[in-house]
């Protein structure tokens, strides 16, 4: 049975916690590699799909996982402790104040469960990570999305929208934002922190923060205490297939937060490769300047292509692709491309049927998607 046919009736006489999670739409995740090559028989595929580091991660994380293979039958320090250490000095934070996640999707989970009840509200903006209305369909709350201004949260109306819902237990912030790569001002943002009662938690998502670091709202967590800061491994840092991320919050939330999460939530190979790849901001900055260089180059060439987009302040752009007059999609560009073994992510289950987003590549891979792209464009 496709999840997409599963209703009460077919699901009888059990029942889910919930009506709301027989809508949920299961999380569509970028094309993996080794499924292009089974189904298109393509063998040299571009991945710029799922927004990962085209340059993969530090070289010391390989030496910091090998030297972890022989203690593959113990269990991970549950309390991450040398992890946290470095994660504390880094950001400037109490240790208590940092709780570890099986990538920061585990923390995401774990915040709406431990705060957000089936009476409750979750508000997020059109066009903000998926995963916040699915986080309000799976606790049974009320899902409040706030109409997007230029693609990037309309921060005036996400206050107002707190205020009408007096139930309101989380609003979620991506910055910079994924799909659209909206940046939030940081003086914008404190403002709608200060709009929002305390008892309302501000959830601001930095999972693009280290290519974008004007965007980087620690001082807010010293100031306010129902602010939490959400990071991951998985995109600058390239560590997506081990799942790691942390948040950042007052001590008194970390202390709920650590109650709720698994045990050993983050594995002994995820500790060590983290604690590695953060002592390396050489290849942070490396990575940086690569993708500022081939984002730079990736605008050019949609210009003379002639497509549109939106300025991104992260590793990935999204471009329009409807083109008026003939009869070309979003949708049947991304299956020529797929086709010809370039995997780029289309939004139609983010309401943007005619835009693709593409995660900016090594220089290699950009080029390999334009030509693509052109002969798909110039054939039509
Ligand atoms: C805005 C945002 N938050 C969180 C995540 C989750 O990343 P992970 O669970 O790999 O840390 C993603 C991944 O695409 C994202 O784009």
């Amino acid at each position: 049975m496709q999840p997409d046919q599963l209703t009460a009736s077919n699901l009888s006489p059990l029942t889910p916690a919930y009506d709301s999670i027989l809508t949920l739409a299961p999380y569509q995740t970028g094309k993996p590699i080794e499924e292009l090559t089974r189904e298109y028989g393509v063998s040299d595929v571009v991945k710029l799909a799922s927004n990962e580091n085209p340059m993969g991660c530090s070289p010391r994380v390989t030496l910091a996982i090998t030297e972890q293979l022989g203690q593959l039958s113990r269990y991970p320090d549950g309390n991450g402790y040398y992890l946290k250490q470095a994660l504390a000095d880094f950001n400037d934070v109490k240790v208590e104040q940092i709780t570890l996640g099986n990538g920061s999707d585990d923390l995401l989970d774990i915040l709406a469960r431990s705060f957000v009840g089936a009476d409750d509200a979750i508000v997020y903006s059109q066009y903000a990570f998926v995963v916040y209305s699915m986080l309000a369909k799976m606790q049974g709350a009320m899902d409040v999305e706030v109409p997007a201004h230029r693609f990037g949260h309309d921060l005036k109306a996400m206050s107002q929208a707190v205020q009408d819902n007096p139930n309101t237990k989380i609003v979620f912030i991506a910055n910079p934002n994924n799909p659209t790569g909206a940046q939030l001002e940081q003086k914008e943002l404190r403002q709608f922190v200060a709009s929002v009662p305390s008892s309302v938690l501000v959830v601001l998502d930095e999972a693009y923060i280290e290519y974008s670091p004007e965007s980087n709202n620690r001082a807010l967590l010293d100031e306010f205490d129902n602010v939490i800061i959400v990071r991951t491994f998985s995109k600058a840092y390239g560590l997506a297939g081990l799942r790691v991320g942390y948040a950042l919050s007052s001590v008194a939330v970390a202390e709920l937060l650590n109650r709720i999460r698994q045990p050993f939530n983050v594995s002994r190979v995820g500790l060590a490769a983290a604690a590695a790849a953060l002592a390396d901001q050489d290849f942070i900055e490396k990575t940086r300047q690569m993708n500022d260089e081939q984002m730079r180059w990736l605008e050019k060439q949609f210009d003379t292509l002639g497509l549109g987009f939106v300025k991104s302040h992260a590793n990935f752009i999204m471009v329009e692709v409807q083109v008026e007059m003939e009869d070309i999609t979003a949708a049947s560009i991304h299956q020529a491309l797929l086709e010809q073994g370039v995997i780029v992510r289309p939004l139609g289950a983010y309401g943007l049927p005619n835009w693709l987003r593409i995660t900016v590549g090594v220089a290699e891979d950009n080029l390999r998607l334009i030509d693509t792209l052109r002969s798909i464009l110039s054939e039509d």
